[in-house]
C-alpha cells in the first residue's frame, strides 16, 4: 500500500461484524488527493458497510478512520431526497441540515457545478435517473469535501447516463477532490480508478492499480473482467 504518498484519508483494520456475522474483517484502505479508488468484489463483501463506516453513518468495532465524517461527503445508492420538493428546495434543506453559512450562494453553486440550473424548479421526481443522481451527488458535495464517497453511483444508469456520471467524476478528481466508489461494473473500475480495492467476504484482498491485479493474475490474455473473476477464484471465492 501506498503508505509513504500524503494520504487524504487512511482507514485502518476496520471491523465491522453483525450479531456474530463478521460484515469487514480488519479493512485498511488508503487514498490520495485527487484519487479516484473503486471497491469491487462479490455481493455481500462489504462495500456499502465499508462505505457507510467512512461515512461516519456506522460505527466500526474496531479499527480507525483518519478523518472526520463531518468532512467526507457520503452519495448513498438509496438517495433521502425528496421526490415531491423541487431540486432547489432538496439542496436548501440538506445545506441547512449541513449548517452551511450561506445556504442560497451553496445551492447556486452547486446547481451551477452539476449543470442543474436549468432544472432548479423542477420537483426531483420528474427528473430523468441521470438528472437524479446529480442531485444526489450535489448534496454529498455541499460542504465542499475533500473527500466524496459514492456507492454503486451508476447501478440505476443507462449507458449515456454512465458516461455523463464519470465525466462529472472525473472532473471532480481532476481538480483534487478524493472520489472512492463501490461499483459492480468491474470494467467501469478499470477504466475510472488509479487505484481498485477488492473486498470479498469482508477481508481486502487487494488493493492497487488495474493493471497490478491483472499482473497479480498472470495471465496476460485475459482482459480486466476475467482476470478479477480469475483472481477471486485463486483466492478460494
Ligand atoms: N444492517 C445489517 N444487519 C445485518 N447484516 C448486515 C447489515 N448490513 C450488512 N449486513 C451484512 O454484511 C455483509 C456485507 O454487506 P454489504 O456491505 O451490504 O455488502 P456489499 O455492499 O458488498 O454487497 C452481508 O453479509 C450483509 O448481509
Ligand atoms: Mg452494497
Amino acid at each position: 500500500m501506498a503508505t509513504e504518498r500524503g494520504l487524504v484519508l487512511e482507514a485502518r483494520d476496520i471491523v465491522k461484524r453483525f450479531g456474530d456475522r463478521e460484515a469487514l474483517k480488519g479493512v485498511s484502505l488508503g487514498a490520495s488527493a485527487g484519487e479516484l479508488v473503486a471497491i469491487i468484489g462479490p455481493n455481500g463483501a462489504g462495500k456499502t458497510t465499508l462505505l457507510s463506516i467512512l461515512a461516519g453513518i456506522q460505527r466500526p468495532d474496531g479499527g480507525s478512520v483518519s478523518r472526520s465524517p463531518s468532512e467526507i461527503g457520503w452519495v448513498p445508492q438509496q438517495a433521502a431526497v425528496y421526490g415531491k420538493l423541487t431540486v432547489a428546495e432538496n439542496l436548501r434543506l440538506f445545506a441547512r441540515l449541513e449548517k452551511c453559512p450561506d445556504v442560497e450562494v451553496v445551492v447556486d453553486r452547486m446547481l451551477d457545478q452539476t449543470g442543474l440550473g436549468d432544472r432548479r424548479d423542477d420537483p426531483v421526481a420528474e427528473l430523468s435517473g441521470g438528472n437524479r443522481q446529480r442531485v444526489n451527488i450535489a448534496i454529498g458535495l455541499l460542504a465542499a469535501p475533500e473527500v466524496l464517497l459514492l456507492d454503486e453511483p451508476s447501478a440505476a444508469l443507462d449507458p449515456r447516463q454512465r458516461a455523463r456520471l464519470w465525466e462529472f467524476i472525473g472532473a471532480l478528481a481532476a481538480g483534487g477532490t478524493t472520489v472512492i466508489y463501490s461499483t459492480h461494473n468491474v470494467q467501469e473500475a478499470e477504466r475510472y480508478a488509479a487505484q481498485v480495492v477488492v473486498l470479498a467476504d469482508g477481508e481486502r484482498l487487494f488493493a492497487g492499480s488495474p493493471r497490478e491485479l491483472e499482473q497479480t493474475v498472470g495471465a496476460s490474455d485475459l482482459d480486466f473482467e476475467e482476470a478479477f473473476v480469475a483472481f477471486l477464484r485463486q483466492r478460494g471465492h
